[in-house]
């Protein structure tokens, strides 16, 4: 059984993914004694290098703490791990690599293998091929695979249709880390454990719903990617379109895998295509010594890719229609924040004169919080409605719990065989068509992107243009 042994094999070893997300969450597990008795992690990519410069890398971005396992723990974890050089276009290599794989577990009864490609997408292909053709064990075998899936809803189409030529569905597991985040997960115990909050999860009740990403850091060092995808594509499409799916779906009629992708797609096909009067689009410039977009030497001089988009989305459904769910991402803004913020509808008219909303806010990052913006008496003798909050804060409220990273929970969930928090392939399809006609678009056309300062809020009408969606600022 895959609780006794398994090998990973994490094609893309000595890439930017692997070192700073696939080796910390591994030995995150490690250390926590989640992973199987049996385990060895197998590295793989064409850099040559030596066991000890390849230790020296995968553990670079392991955060050290107090734990007095810490260093006997590390150790453990780098006699587990070993690496073989290859090239990822020719069968030889990986058979090379398969009789490293046999010679490793020898004396397991069984070998189960789960393929990690942490790669650029022009060898996605290629590798899950050979992977396929030359290293497949007569035990269990898995492919974990991330983002980019394509850049639009065609491309993507066939790089599925690429990837199904070798691996079933079953067997694949494709990551979006969103989807391991506690607070995101945590939506579906919001909603669907909790009878008042249910109640109130509807055009009737909502006004309008943010869904925001914000970092406060640009593209620094990965403008070259960056450029040909901009930002819907690296995080609306995908991460946010998952908080939406889940947010607003018929409750499921289990939590089996199925029965909750069943009802995210169904949500996702009942929202037509973003329009372009729907979207404002920035891009950050220099501000106080930090450089703009354009002054990164590997972004073209005339780039027009999006840093920053707010895009508003309608589900066509009868519990939503009308209502706005306004996308908002990101970079060089002046906070690291990713929430999700429900506006309710005004109390009707005639007892109170301007009061607040209610307002839900879930924050997914950092500091997970779940708070409730109310109106409540002011204390004392005068008859006031003031706002104010009821505040469930995550460190305050389980002072004990540690919350895991979102990787570590993938991982784990992969090797269960749970499917629930990967995306399945007619997700995407719907992700896809929901965001193909703007992108293309925006390819096409080359909008100019308001420009604003690194490190501020966001274009300058971005106030404006969320007003006009309905969302009222709070009255402090
Ligand atoms: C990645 C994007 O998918 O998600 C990055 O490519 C982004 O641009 C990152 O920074 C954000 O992830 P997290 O977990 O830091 O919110």
């Amino acid at each position: 059984a895959i609780k006794d042994s398994a090998t990973f094999i994490v094609f893309g070893a000595s890439g930017d993914l692997a070192k700073k997300k696939t080796f910390p969450a591994l030995f995150g597990l490690y250390r926590k004694d989640l992973l199987p008795r049996g385990v060895h992690i197998v590295g793989y990519a064409r850099t040559k290098m030596d066991t000890e410069e390849y230790h020296r890398r995968i553990t670079q971005y392991i955060k050290r703490d107090n734990d007095p396992s810490f260093d006997f723990k590390l150790e453990e974890f780098k006699n587990l791990s070993s690496y073989v050089s290859g090239g990822y276009e020719d069968s030889e290599s990986f058979r090379r690599l398969n009789a490293r794989l046999e010679e490793i577990e020898e004396g397991y009864g069984t070998s189960n293998r789960i393929f990690y490609l942490a790669l650029p997408p022009s060898v996605f292909v290629p590798v899950a091929k050979h992977a396929s053709q030359e290293c497949y064990s007569r035990g269990i075998n898995r492919i974990i695979v991330e983002k980019p899936f394509g850049k639009d809803f065609q491309t993507c189409r066939e790089l599925l249709n690429d990837l199904k030529k070798y691996w079933t569905e079953e067997e694949t597991y494709r990551i979006d880390h969103y989807l391991g985040k506690e607070m995101v997960k945590n939506l579906l115990v919001l909603r669907f454990a909790n009878v008042a909050m249910n109640a109130a999860w509807d055009k009737n009740s909502i006004s309008n719903v943010q869904i925001t990403f914000k970092e406060p850091f640009g593209t620094e060092g990965r403008g070259g990617y960056f450029d040909e995808f901009g930002i819907i594509r690296d995080v609306q499409q995908n991460h946010l379109l998952q908080v939406l799916s889940i947010l607003t779906m018929e409750r499921p009629v289990s939590f089996s895998s199925e029965d909750i992708r069943d009802e995210k797609v169904k949500v996702l096909r009942a929202i037509p295509p973003v329009k372009a009067e729907d979207t404002l689009l920035g891009q950050y410039v220099a501000f106080n010594g930090k450089p703009g977009y354009l002054d990164d030497d590997t972004v073209p001089k005339d780039s027009k890719c999006p840093t920053f988009s707010a895009s508003v989305l309608w589900i066509n459904n009868p519990r939503w229609e009308g209502v706005p769910f306004i996308l908002k991402a990101g970079k060089a803004l002046n906070e690291a924040k990713v929430e999700v913020r429900i506006q309710f509808k005004d109390v009707t008219q005639g007892i109170f004169a301007d009061i607040s909303r209610n307002e839900l806010v879930v924050r997914i990052q950092p500091e997970e919080a779940v708070y409730l913006k109310l109106n409540a008496k002011s204390p004392g003798y005068a008859f006031r409605a003031i706002p104010t909050e009821m505040d469930l804060t995550y460190k305050r409220r389980f002072t004990d719990s540690a919350i895991p990273e979102a990787y570590e929970v993938l991982i784990l969930d992969a090797l269960k065989g749970d499917h629930s928090n990967f995306v399945r392939d007619d997700e995407l399809d719907a992700a896809w068509k929901i965001f193909t006609p703007i992108l293309h678009w925006i390819d096409g056309e080359r909008p100019k992107p308001d420009s604003y300062p690194y490190g501020s809020r966001g274009p300058e009408r971005l106030d404006a243009f969320i007003e006009q969606y309905g969302y009222k600022r709070t009255q402090e």
